[in-house]
């Protein structure tokens, strides 16, 4: 059972919500409360709802989102604390594959596929029941739940996803078959780390068929379906009789953090960069107060080292005046002149001076 606090915390989320596509709190229930079950209908004499489609489409050749069904997948369950359920009821993960506006890059869940993004991509996908209705799928479409700019928690629980991505050219022109290969689901992070391989034979995978012939019309799904496992992309035959390239990169969200890949160079001088500026920032203000300790320290002693010399020399000025040549007396008056400038204006005039410290050369 879903706690009473966690709606409430997931209903003030939906009203704090900016962004989203309604303003009243009551149209985003469906995204966080229980769904009736099977047995209620039951009861109350109803026909159950129907079933999401696996594919649904958003707009013709451009917007698809696919619920894939993640066979032996643990699930999610996000009461606070949060839960694993078990046995954990069958259960699916939302890929929503649209062309960006630009017509020439594809995403999914936000992150760009074709052509494939530099890694670390990190992809995320939200989990469902696997029965999942139309009619709650239609009001994630509606609402943009798979946009980025969605913010309003829900019971979904996300993860991160590992995957092979493969994309070959066709022997038709302009089209290419892109697979895009779920591995792994992982929730790396957090109190409650955990995931699965998707191992089991019967496990699917997204084939899309992408069409570009011109720069008007821009890139296109041409057709998007759920694939069995062992159906790996054939190289097409060029004309010249040669197999045409297969390109396969592989994703190990595990692999990576914030800094980089696991166990590469890169990674480790990542992870030595950010901690030193991390150590240098918690210690600014101790940085500041020792520059500022050492400024006071250097003006007091500056200051002290100033008055002492001119005690020195105010000593034993009277008994060399009579010994020193015209062009020295001269000399020794500059240089009193520029340290009483030196010792500033918060000094007292010369006037105030006590009769002792006046320079006595010039009496
Ligand atoms: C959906 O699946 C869950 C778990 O198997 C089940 O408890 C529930 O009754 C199902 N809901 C419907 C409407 O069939
Ligand atoms: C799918 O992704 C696109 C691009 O990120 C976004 O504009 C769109 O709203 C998303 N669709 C859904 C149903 O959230
Ligand atoms: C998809 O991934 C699974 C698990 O890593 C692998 O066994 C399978 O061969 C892959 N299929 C294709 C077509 O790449």
């Amino acid at each position: 059972m879903r706690s009473f606090l966690l709606t409430f915390i997931l209903a003030v989320g939906a009203v704090a919500s900016l962004g989203a596509t309604s303003d009243y709190w009551g149209d985003y229930t469906w995204s966080y409360e229980d769904e009736p079950t099977a047995a209620y209908y039951e009861k109350h004499g109803k026909e159950p709802p129907q079933v999401a489609a696996p594919v649904t489409t958003v707009k013709v050749e451009k917007s698809y989102v696919v619920k894939l069904e993640c066979l032996g997948c643990p699930f999610r369950v996000r009461t606070t604390p949060e839960t694993w359920q078990e046995p954990p009821q069958d259960n699916s993960l939302l890929l929503n594959f649209t062309i960006d506006n630009d017509a020439r890059t594809l995403l999914v869940n936000g992150k760009r596929i074709a052509p494939l993004a530099p890694a670390p991509l990190n992809i995320y996908a939200y989990q469902t029941p696997a029965n999942l209705s139309a009619d709650i799928m239609q009001k994630m479409v509606d609402m943009q739940m798979l946009d980025e700019s969605w913010n309003v928690g829900t019971k979904y629980g996300t993860f991160a996803l590992s995957y092979e991505h493969t994309i070959a050219p066709t022997a038709e022109r302009f089209v290419s078959l892109l697979q895009f290969n779920i591995t792994n689901i992982d929730i790396k992070y957090g109190q409650y780390p955990g995931g699965a391989a998707l191992e089991q034979p019967e496990q699917k995978f997204v084939q899309l068929t992408l069409s570009r012939a011109n720069a008007e019309e821009g890139l296109k799904i041409k057709q998007i379906e759920l694939v069995g496992r062992d159906s790996r992309i054939k190289a097409a035959k060029l004309p010249c009789g040669r197999d045409a390239p297969v390109y396969r990169s592989i994703f190990r969200s595990t692999e990576w953090d914030y800094y980089g890949q696991q166990g590469t160079w890169m990674r480790t001088w990542h992870v030595v960069a950010w901690q030193t500026g991390d150590w240098l920032e918690a210690k600014i203000p101790i940085f500041i107060l020792i520059v500022i300790c050492a400024g006071a320290c250097f003006l007091v002693r500056w200051r002290a080292a100033l008055m002492r010399a001119k005690e020195m020399r105010d000593e034993t000025e009277d008994a060399e005046a009579a010994l020193l040549e015209p062009e020295e007396i001269k000399e020794k008056d500059k240089v009193e002149e520029v340290v009483e400038k030196l010792e500033g204006e918060d000094e007292e005039p010369d006037d105030a001076l006590p009769e002792a410290t006046k320079p006595s050369l010039l009496d």
